[in-house]
C-alpha cells in the first residue's frame, strides 16, 4: 500500500511516498529554518504563507523522486494538528483538494503520533518494533512519554507541564547568544565545554512521568546574570560550558523518566522521536542506560526523521488508518494525544 503524506503543522513544509508504513520511496522537506533565524524563533503568520507557493512543486518533486504516479497511490494522509493554524490549513487544504479530485481516501493525522512512526521507517518488517515498548516524544511545540502495547493501543503516561524540551533548547540558546533552531547549536557548542561545570536542577527528576522545564531554564537565566554582574560579556568557553551543562540536566531528565516508565510497565524496547532525537547526548545516554537495563533503544535511522517530515504522517497512517471524509477534515491547532 503507497501512501502519500502531506506535514505542514509548523515551519516545515514535506511531501513523501512511503510503501508499506516503513519503505520511504521519497521524502521531501522545504525548511524555512533560515527564514526564521532572522527573527530569532517562528512567527506563525510568515511560515504560513511560506508553505503556499512551496506545497504543490515539493508534491510533485515526492512523486517524481519515488517514480510513482496517482495511479500507485491508495491513500493521502495529512497532519490536522496540533501546530499552527495557519500553516496546518495550507497542508489539510492541499490534502482535501487532491483527495477530492482524485478520487482517493484521505487519513487525518495526529502530527505527535507522526514522529513515533519515525522509527518504523527505513525498517524491514522483520526488523521492525516489538511491544510492549515506551516512546519519548521531544520536540519544540510537544514533549511526552507513551506506552505502546500495540498500534492501536497507546496509554499516554506523562507531559510537559510547561516548556517542552526543545522550546527550552530554542530559550536557552537565545538566552546564552547561540543561533536558531537551538537544538543544534547548544549541541555544537557544548562538545566544547564541561557538563560539570554548572549543577542545574533536574526537574521532577523521581516524581512520576510529566516534564517541566521553566524552571531549569530559569535557573540557566539566573546563572547568566550572575555572571553577567562581572563581566560585560559571556566568553566562548563559559557559553560553551552553560551549553553542556544545561544539556546534561535536560538529556538526564528526559532519559531517567524514559527508563523508569519501560521498567514499571515492562517494556522491551525504548524508543526518542522528534527533533530532540537528533541529539548526540541523548543518543549516548539512552545508549548506556538501554544496555544497562537489557532494552532496545531506537531512533529515528535518519536524522532527517528526527524532526518535522511526511514520511512518518504516511507511516502513521499505514498502521493506524483514521479515515476521514475530505469534506469533514478540518485542521485542529490544539488536537491532543488520545
Ligand atoms: O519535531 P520538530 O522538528 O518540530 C516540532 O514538532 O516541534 O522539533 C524541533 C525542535 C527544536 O526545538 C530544535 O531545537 C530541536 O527540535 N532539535 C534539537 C536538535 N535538533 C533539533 N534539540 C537538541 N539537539 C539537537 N541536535
Ligand atoms: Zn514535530
Amino acid at each position: 500500500m503507497r501512501i502519500l503524506g502531506i506535514e505542514t503543522s509548523c515551519d516545515e513544509t514535506a511531501a513523501a511516498i512511503v510503501e508499506d508504513g516503513c519503505n520511504v520511496l521519497s521524502s521531501l522537506i522545504n525548511s524555512q529554518v533560515k527564514i526564521h533565524a532572522k527573527t530569532g524563533g517562528i512567527v506563525p503568520e510568515i511560515a504560513a504563507r511560506e508553505h503556499i507557493p512551496v506545497i504543490i512543486p515539493l508534491i510533485e518533486e515526492a512523486f517524481k523522486q519515488a517514480g510513482c504516479d496517482w495511479h500507485d497511490i491508495d491513500a493521502i494522509a495529512v497532519t490536522k494538528g496540533p501546530g499552527l493554524i495557519g500553516s496546518l490549513l495550507v497542508g489539510v487544504d492541499t490534502a482535501k483538494t487532491l483527495a477530492m479530485s482524485k478520487g482517493i481516501p484521505l487519513h487525518g493525522m495526529n502530527h505527535i503520533i507522526g514522529h513515533i512512526y519515525a522509527n518504523w521507517l527505513d525498517k524491514e518488517p522483520s526488523k521492525q518494533p516489538e511491544f510492549p515498548l515506551i516512546v519519548l516524544t521531544a520536540s519544540g511545540g510537544h514533549n511526552e512519554l507513551v506506552l505502546m502495547k500495540r498500534h492501536t493501543n497507546m496509554e499516554f503516561l506523562g507531559s510537559t507541564i510547561d516548556d517542552a524540551a526543545g522550546e527550552a533548547f530554542d530559550k536557552v540558546a537565545r538566552l546564552i547568544g547561540l543561533g536558531f533552531p537551538g537544538g543544534p547549536a547548544i549541541q555544537k557548542a557544548a562538545a566544547n565545554g564541561d557538563a560539570n561545570t554548572f549543577n542545574f536542577p533536574r526537574p521532577m527528576l523521581n516524581d512520576g512521568f510529566n516534564f517541566s522545564f521553566s524552571g531549569l531554564k530559569t535557573s540557566v537565566l539566573v546563572t547568566v546574570r550572575h555572571l553577567l554582574e562581572r563581566r560585560d560579556t559571556l566568553d566562548k568557553q563559559t557559553v560553551a560550558n552553560l551549553a553542556a551543562s544545561f544539556q546534561e540536566a535536560l538529556v538526564e531528565t528526559l532519559v531517567t523518566k524514559l527508563v523508569r516508565a519501560a521498567k514499571e510497565h515492562c517494556a522491551k524496547e525504548i524508543h526518542i522521536a522528534g527533533g530532540v532525537s537528533a541529539n548526540a547526548r541523548i543518543r549516548e545516554l539512552a545508549g548506556e542506560q538501554a544496555r544497562a537495563g537489557h532494552l532496545i533503544l531506537r531512533y529515528p535511522e535518519r536524522l532527517h526523521y528526527c524532526t518535522d517530515n511526511a514520511a512518518m504522517i504516511a507511516s502513521a497512517a499505514y498502521f493506524r488508518p483514521n479515515p476521514c471524509p475530505w469534506k469533514e477534515l478540518r485542521a485542529e491547532p490544539n488536537l491532543v494525544l488520545a
